[in-house]
């Protein structure tokens, strides 16, 4: 019997589900070929049914989605919504309840795009950063004393735990073996202001850097860091960072690989369930108009093949991607790519085909 994987597909809001249904051509289409099935499971999960039920996430959600072999995420976020209620509710639960630790964002500038820095091409932007994805900052510890009065007082503290940090470094070394690059693995902080937290990242970076002996270390500052990766992005193979700067630096990175059209990234439990998603939002203003481009997801998808244990597919994928932005594309950006949603969609599935 051939291999099949149970996949839960959460297309969410705004453009999600159209790109969403792009990246499922193209896993399907690639999984025909490899012999192996996806059985798809949709969640009706986002701002929409917020608004019609009031739920965030439905009770036993979390618990249902354990049993996957992985989840594929489009967006969620709806301009009818409050900012905080559906990131919080959805997707950070989502990230902290199923301990995806890990961030996984891959920076890679595909051929055919538009780099907006100059003399700048694939050859010298094509790193990952490694984010860690459920402590820092994000863990809403902290509060409000006196609120709403002159004296106030707000308080958000950034949580690092030994056990978090120290298994999210030894991913990025592992990662770093594994993609057999430079191997070369780069620590961004803050170790000349946030004396506390990031001691205890360089002391178990420096430590957990002893057992790979094969990888070079270096550091650089969160500020520095955004200072390279605009003037000397081919200095980075590998990077890992704390949750809040892991969130800054791959915004920044998107932009010098092509923008939201094209970044992709995964949440990832490695003892657990991982789950895929775009980097970009929702886009509520293209919503229903087949002008998203679904390559961000479509890359999603990829990765999410990779994870799963279907390595040459996910290549096979991210091959078909660059063959598209290589000679079909006139631009990334939504209404500008010279072919609709699905007829990018379309191209990419006949590649992989
Ligand atoms: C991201 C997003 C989220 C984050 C938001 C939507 C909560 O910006 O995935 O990078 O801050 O992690
Ligand atoms: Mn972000």
């Amino acid at each position: 019997m051939s291999k099949s994987y149970n996949i839960a597909v959460i297309p969410g809001d705004g453009t999600g589900p159209e790109v969403v249904a792009e990246g499922i051509k193209v896993m399907q289409a690639v999984s025909a070929h490899a012999g192996f099935s996806v059985n798809l499971n949709y969640m009706d999960i986002g701002g929409e049914r917020y608004l019609r039920t009031g739920e965030v996430l439905p009770a036993g959600a979390v618990e249902d989605l354990r049993k996957f072999d992985a989840i594929y995420l489009g967006a969620i976020g709806h301009p009818d919504v409050k900012p905080g209620i559906l990131e919080k509710g959805i997707l950070l639960k989502l990230r902290f309840e199923l301990d995806q630790y890990i961030n996984l964002r891959p920076v890679k500038l595909y051929p055919g795009i538009d780099c907006p820095l100059k003399d700048k091409g694939p050859a010298d932007i094509d790193f990952v950063v490694v984010r860690e994805n459920t402590e820092g900052i994000y863990t809403g510890a902290g509060g409000f004393f006196k609120k709403g009065t002159p004296d106030e007082v707000a308080v958000q503290e950034s949580i690092n735990t030994r056990k978090g940090v120290e298994r999210c470094i030894r991913f990025a070394f592992d990662y770093c073996m594994k993609r057999n690059k430079e191997k070369q693995l780069t620590l961004c902080g803050k170790t000349n202001v946030l004396t506390f937290a990031f001691d205890l990242w360089e002391r178990a970076f420096n430590e957990v850097s002893k057992e790979y002996t094969d990888i070079k270390t270096d550091y650089a500052h969160v500020d520095a860091i955004t200072m390279w990766f605009v003037k000397n992005p081919e200095w980075f193979d590998v990077i890992v960072t704390d949750n809040m700067f892991g969130d800054i630096i791959t915004d920044l990175g998107a932009m010098i690989q092509g923008g939201m059209g094209i970044a992709a990234g995964g949440n990832i439990n490695p003892e657990g369930v991982s789950m895929f998603e775009p980097i970009g939002g929702s886009a509520p203003k293209y919503k229903g108009k087949n002008m998203i481009n679904p390559l961000a997801a479509i890359c999603a998808a990829g990765i999410m093949l990779e994870h799963i244990g279907e390595e040459e597919s996910g290549r096979k994928v991210e091959k078909a991607v660059m063959k598209v932005t290589g000679s079909h594309l006139k631009s990334l950006a939504a209404g500008k790519m010279g072919m609709t949603t699905t007829e990018v969609g379309d191209l990419v599935a006949k590649y992989v085909s």
